[in-house]
């Protein structure tokens, strides 16, 4: 898989808030077994519900009820998993967290666990200062804004929503509350996802916001398991023919092998953008965490990828960018799921 990154650091170098995101970003040895060690990182989805409709984003197509997650069972969660040895939590996966006005509830409930490293990513629209100061007052160890628009014009054309404005005040006001406060252990960071609409203009990005976060990531746009459109983004003009190779996942995915991911439904899911429980391993209020790494399911997919045996999955679309018919790796749930969540959306 080609991928390119582009990363400033501001004059945070061997401080406390790079350390930390060292720790997270580091290449960890994969184990690639049919059943390796329990994770020591997962994404946590606390709602499937978003406000923004940004173009290289499956969500608009997204099959799984809009919902928010419950809390009782998420805690319970993240205390198996704690139990389990993971150690880091993202509260994010499809939809936009912040929809929720008690982030914080989770924040703290894994800090008061044990957690060592807690992160959100968030479009920042709704993450106005008072949210992300309860937030970080839990213990959250960094934020990372979402922003693929260097100035107004450009931002609504990419996020489908005019909030660059609200989006920069909210990230100006959490600078504002930092410098005050002195505070040095709350990572800020920019994600910026890149397309031929937006690529030109980069450098006016890091103008406007160089000196108020700590680094800004330019990504390459990713494939989401066969969600987007890549036909039609290129006849749009959004992503170049040329940026395909960069599109698709890696084979074995390393997902699979060290890190896990909780739906707000309550789900173990294989990946972390799935939009129609096609990597749904288990529910998790029939059986445990730990059963369900190691469950069959989770084994056969494991396998295949092992062996590079992938097709009719939708890791097949992911890896071979490939827009093809695929069936879930739990048929069962999957029905259940559309069944149960049938007229159950918030
Ligand atoms: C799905 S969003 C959910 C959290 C929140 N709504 C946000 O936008 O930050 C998580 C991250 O995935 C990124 N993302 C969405 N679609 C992508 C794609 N096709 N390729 C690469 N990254 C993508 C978003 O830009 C965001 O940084
Ligand atoms: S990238 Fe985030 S903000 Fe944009 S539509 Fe997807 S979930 Fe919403």
């Amino acid at each position: 898989m080609k991928s390119s990154k582009k990363c400033t650091i501001n004059s945070h170098q061997g401080s406390e808030l790079q350390k930390k995101e060292v720790i997270l970003q580091k290449d960890r040895e994969i184990v690639y077994d049919e059943i390796p060690p329990f994770p020591p990182n997962m994404q946590m989805e606390l709602t499937n519900i978003c406000n923004h409709r940004c173009l290289f984003c499956g969500y608009e197509k997204m099959k799984r009820p809009r919902k928010k997650c419950d809390k009782e069972l998420m805690f319970d969660v993240l205390k198996q998993a704690y139990e389990l040895g993971t150690r880091e939590v993202g509260f994010y996966m499809i939809g936009e967290p912040f929809i929720l006005d008690d982030v914080d509830d989770y924040v703290r409930t894994a800090k008061n666990l044990g957690y060592t490293y807690i992160y959100i990513t968030t479009n920042g629209t709704l993450a106005n200062i008072e949210k992300v100061k309860k937030c970080y007052e839990a213990g959250l160890d960094s934020i990372k804004y979402s922003i693929n628009g260097s100035n107004r014009y450009e931002y609504k054309k990419m996020h489908g929503r005019d909030d660059f404005d609200k989006v920069k005040r909210n990230v100006i006001e959490l600078n504002e509350y930092k410098k005050k406060n002195a505070i040095k252990d709350l990572g800020v960071f920019i994600s910026f996802i890149k397309t031929e609409w937006n690529k030109n203009n980069i450098d006016e990005l890091y103008q406007e916001y160089g000196e108020l976060v700590d680094k800004i990531y330019v990504w390459d746009c990713k494939i989401q398991g066969g969600w987007l459109d890549t036909e039609s983004m290129i006849h749009q003009g959004i992503i170049s023919p040329e940026s395909l190779e960069s599109l698709g996942g890696g084979l074995p995915c390393g997902m699979l092998f060290n890190r896990f991911h909780v739906t707000c439904e309550g789900l173990l899911d294989a990946c972390c953008v799935d939009f129609g429980y096609e990597m749904a391993v288990a529910d998790l209020r029939e059986i445990s965490l730990a059963e369900a790494w190691r469950s069959d399911v989770m084994r056969e997919i494991r396998r295949k990828h092992l062996q590079g045996e992938i097709n009719g999955t939708y890791c097949y679309n992911c890896v071979f960018l490939k827009n093809e018919k695929t069936f879930p790796i739990n048929q069962a749930l999957a029905e259940k799921r559309y069944f149960s969540e049938k007229g159950n959306e918030q």
